[in-house]
């Protein structure tokens, strides 16, 4: 049954893929380029990347921050939502990861709009804060899971009313429902969705997915 399940839903994907999404070379090789540096195969979906370039050109956005950079998939999308003179300011503690990013947002031909910082994001949060740069219009969010709520925290300050932040991996194959869960990424992102709920500058929801990256969710935040 959940195999079957699974076949339809990475067929849907492949026909929204074919129909909507469009593909490229800088973006076929980004993943190839991953999966040969032995990333581990934890990038948006081709449709989840093209949501967040649909997102961030719905709201304008010419500042975006990316907490968890990876191989630079998502960043790419991203990237390729800004108009001139836009910038992607993307996160990512392992310096391997960020090698393989850097040679990807080369060949995609975005690197004048990005500005990669490697280091811890709860250490580097605090640096951007202090460095009083104009307002992210979009924030996403895909880091270390158990970190989601302080990332949060953090991020608030660096938005402006309208910002979107959206938080990725947030149902993980429905595990999110358990509260009694010892999954430290379960609890990570339950006290996430706790501090949006309780925190009045925001007001948001969540989005169940399905597709070739299985059974998950967004969140999807407005700074009011
Ligand atoms: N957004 C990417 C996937 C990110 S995977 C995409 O869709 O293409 C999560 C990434 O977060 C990994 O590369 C991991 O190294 C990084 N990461 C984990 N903990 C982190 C932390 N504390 N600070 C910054 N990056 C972190
Ligand atoms: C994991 C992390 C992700 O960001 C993701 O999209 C899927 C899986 C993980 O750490 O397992
Ligand atoms: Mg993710």
């Amino acid at each position: 049954m959940e195999s079957d399940a699974g076949d339809r839903w990475t067929n849907v994907d492949r026909y929204i893929d074919g129909t909507l999404v469009g593909s490229d070379d800088a973006l076929e090789q980004a993943l190839q380029e991953c999966a040969a540096a032995g990333l581990p195969p934890i990038n948006v979906s081709p449709s989840q990347g093209k949501l967040l370039h649909v997102l961030a050109r719905a709201v304008g956005a010419r500042r975006i921050l990316e907490i968890g950079t990876l191989g630079g998939y998502s960043g790419i999308w991203l990237a390729r939502a800004l108009p001139h003179g836009g910038t992607l300011v993307t996160i990512e503690v392992n310096e391997a990861h960020a090698r393989v990013a850097r040679r990807n947002f080369d060949r995609a031909g975005v690197t004048p709009r990005i500005e990669m910082r490697v280091g811890r994001a709860l250490e580097v949060l605090p640096t951007l804060v202090n460095e009083h740069q104009p307002p992210f219009d979009l924030v996403f969010i895909d880091a270390d899971k158990t970190e989601y709520a302080d990332y949060l925290e953090r991020s608030i300050p660096l938005c402006r009313s309208g910002s979107l932040i959206v938080a990725d991996n947030v149902v993980r194959n429905g595990t999110v429902v358990d509260g009694e869960s010892p999954d430290p990424l379960v609890r990570g992102v339950r006290r996430f969705m706790a501090v949006v709920a309780g925190d009045r500058r925001v007001t948001a929801t969540a989005l169940q997915t399905v597709g070739v990256k299985g059974y998950d969710g967004f969140a999807v935040i407005v700074v009011v």
